[in-house]
């Protein structure tokens, strides 16, 4: 079954339709979008492997042709020079205005096509076709497109909306489980930002969903979407609300710039972590109960994903040298770091009044712990 939602921004609406099989039916979704028969498709070295295939031929059965790039697979992929070869293979295909360029891949594609469709003759549309949990649950979702620089992540980019986002949630049984528990730090992170009945449900359901249930996984996928389809409906540039999603992200954006966004440290691990300090600060400052954070952690190590920073191999910077890279983040305002802290569980908001004292007591105390 295909079940669809929509991100409701005017005239740049569009649909998320989430169902298993859908990559072999990409064609007849993406057909109405089209102008002539034909997109240009770019994904990774790994993905392009195992679908690639299925999308051609899915693609064909309507009668559409498809070019395609494949890029390396890696966080490294999402930097200048891959964005440019991106750019300019598309010009290469003679990509006009009215076509439509396909983003395949988890969310370092999906960021770097994007961007590429944003700046191409000065904007062409995009597909996303998330093929990783994390991608299908956050970044294909809400227009937020871009690249890394060496100052920082995703430091690079533009807000530039999907015209149709297709997550086939067949694809998440090809995943390592690795990268489905990555991609679960960000499916979680909506319940403890907004919705405990969310997080409850997860706390029971969560251990089957990571052992393979298809139709919970399917479930959770679409409660994550219409969560974040309903904050990016209201805040869609990140001038409030849309904020929230970063519960976590500033702790995990400076622990993985501290382990070189190698892969001692997924991106969806960072957010777990991150997510279990904003949750013991949150504690510390009297803003939530003292069960709140150990719940947090509890759920997190009941699922077998990184939680503390003892779960992260190798050598970690001291807590002035994380502060520090807590400063160069997007959220960072007239020198104030805006965290986003929570009064309970579904109960997250941002701040910048936080004592920086107990961030890094909270730090010291959690490198101490290692
Ligand atoms: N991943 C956070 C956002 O899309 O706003």
């Amino acid at each position: 079954m295909t079940e669809t939602l929509r991100v409701e921004l005017g005239d740049r609406a569009y649909d998320i339709r989430i169902g298993a099989g859908l990559i072999g039916k990409a064609g007849a979704e993406i057909a109405p979008l089209l102008a002539r028969a034909r997109v240009a498709v770019v994904s990774d070295e790994n993905v392009a492997a195992l679908h690639l295939d299925s999308l051609k031929a899915g693609l064909n059965a309507a009668g559409i042709e498809m070019v395609s790039l494949i890029l390396p697979a890696g966080e490294s992929t999402k930097a200048w020079p891959q964005f440019e070869r991106t750019v300019e293979w598309l010009l290469a295909q003679k990509i006009e205005r009215r076509d439509v360029v396909v983003a395949f891949g988890g969310g370092v594609i999906g960021d770097l096509v994007g961007f590429a469709a944003s700046v191409l003759r000065r904007g062409v549309r995009f597909v996303q076709i998330p093929t990783s949990l994390l991608a299908q649950v956050d970044s294909s979702v809400g227009g937020k497109t871009g690249i890394n620089a060496p100052q920082g992540k995703n430091l690079i980019g533009a807000f530039h909306q999907p015209a149709l986002v297709l997550a086939d949630t067949a694809v998440l049984g090809t995943l390592t489980q690795r990268d489905f528990l990555a991609g679960y730090g960000e499916v979680i992170k909506y319940g403890m930002l907004g919705d405990l009945g969310f997080f409850e449900w997860l706390e029971i359901n969560g251990p089957a969903l990571a052992a393979g249930d298809m139709a919970l996984r399917a479930e959770a996928v679409r409660r994550s979407c219409q969560a974040k389809a309903d904050i990016v409906a209201r805040d869609e540039t990140e001038q409030g609300d849309r904020a929230l999603l970063n519960l976590g992200h500033t702790f995990c954006h400076a622990l993985e710039a501290a382990t070189d966004y190698s892969d001692r440290l997924l991106h969806g691990e960072g957010v777990a972590i991150g997510c279990a300090l904003a949750f013991e600060v949150s504690s510390r400052l009297g803003l939530c109960s003292q069960e709140d954070p150990s719940r947090v952690r509890a759920h997190l190590r009941a699922m077998g994903t990184k939680v503390d920073l003892s779960d992260i191999e190798g050598d970690l910077p001291d807590a002035d040298t994380l502060i520090d890279l807590m400063g160069q983040d997007k959220k960072v305002m007239d020198g104030q770091i805006n965290y986003i802290m929570a009064r309970g569980i579904g109960q997250a908001f941002v701040t910048s009044d936080v004592d920086a004292n107990v961030v890094k007591t909270v730090l010291k105390e959690a490198l101490a712990s290692r």
